[in-house]
């Protein structure tokens, strides 16, 4: 069977490429979403840290939470199902903060953004491409590299989404954390979570949840399993395996070159010389 098109993996959606996963009509109706007041969102430009820290939140709730599938992600169906769910949902995304069912926002709901390097996140997308049959085929890092830079990558451009949602920094609900803390200091950031939540988590049950929550164990759990779609926080893969490929920091070191690096960087420079990143 050949592969196939792109045209059959991927459209066009407000200017932001989407996989044929997320339904033209699902993306339409996101407007009307009716979000509850104890909605937790999880959001996350692809490649970030989402699986993570889903992971941690899911542990840090005694109490029955309902992981979702990503908002964006199914047909029109989507809606219904997750309005049927009577349980506290906590619900992932990797849409854009203008992009985001205005409900959301009108009930100040509770909404974590994680954020990484964008240079390891775009090595971690590269991979993501290239093992992921949900997503055009790559040829070269060198090739992927510029469609990057384009934002020619589903979800668009990393520098709008992070933009889109750093303006809402300060907002009270959200709660702005970032991979390489995760990596260096993983139980100070889950208390900051928990309070954030408002949970009571002893000190002792966050040692627990960041022994649970570690690289290897997700990992070696994920290969256990077989693969559910209710298991991936994703919009891009229902394969969990997928995910946990390497883990960690400053990985784009064995990726870009001297040029491309300089490159990465006047452009980091310039888009993002309103940011305070
Ligand atoms: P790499 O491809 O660099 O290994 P997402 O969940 O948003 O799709 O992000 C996936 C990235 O997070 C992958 O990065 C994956 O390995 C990394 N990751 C997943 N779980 C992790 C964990 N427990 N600790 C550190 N990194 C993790």
């Amino acid at each position: 069977m050949s592969n196939p098109s792109e045209a059959e993996l991927i459209h066009m959606f407000k200017g932001i490429l989407f996989t044929t996963r997320s339904s033209p009509e699902l993306l339409h109706s996101l407007d009307t979403f009716d979000a509850r007041e104890d909605d937790v969102l999880l959001v996350s430009y692809p490649k970030s840290g989402t699986h993570w820290l889903a992971g941690v939140i899911t542990k840090l709730y005694n109490a029955k939470v309902t992981l979702t599938s990503p908002i964006e992600f199914g047909d029109i169906s989507k809606l219904e199902e997750l309005n049927k769910l009577s349980s506290k949902r906590i619900i992932p995304t990797h849409l854009d903060y203008n992009m985001l069912p205005p409900n959301f926002k009108n009930k100040k709901c509770k909404m974590i953004y994680i954020s990484r390097n964008p240079k390891d996140t775009a090595v971690s997308m590269y991979h993501y491409y290239r093992d992921n049959p949900n997503l055009p085929t790559i040829d070269t890092w060198t090739a992927f590299f510029d469609l990057f830079l384009k934002g020619d990558v589903v979800c668009g451009s990393w520098f709008d989404h992070f933009l889109s949602w750093e303006e809402h920094e300060n907002d009270k609900n959200i709660l702005f954390l970032f991979y390489e803390d995760m990596k260096k200091d993983l139980p100070k950031i889950v208390k900051k979570i928990s309070l954030f939540l408002g949970l009571n988590v002893s000190d002792n049950d966050i040692q627990d949840i960041c022994k649970k929550s570690s690289f290897s164990e997700m990992k070696s759990d994920t290969e256990k399993e077989n693969s559910d779609p209710s298991h991936t926080v994703c919009a891009l893969t229902s394969n969990r395996k997928l995910i946990f490929r390497k883990g960690a920091v400053g990985d784009w070191k064995n990726h870009f070159t001297p040029k491309q690096n300089q490159r990465f960087e006047e452009i980091f420079n310039e888009k993002m010389k309103l940011s305070k990143m």
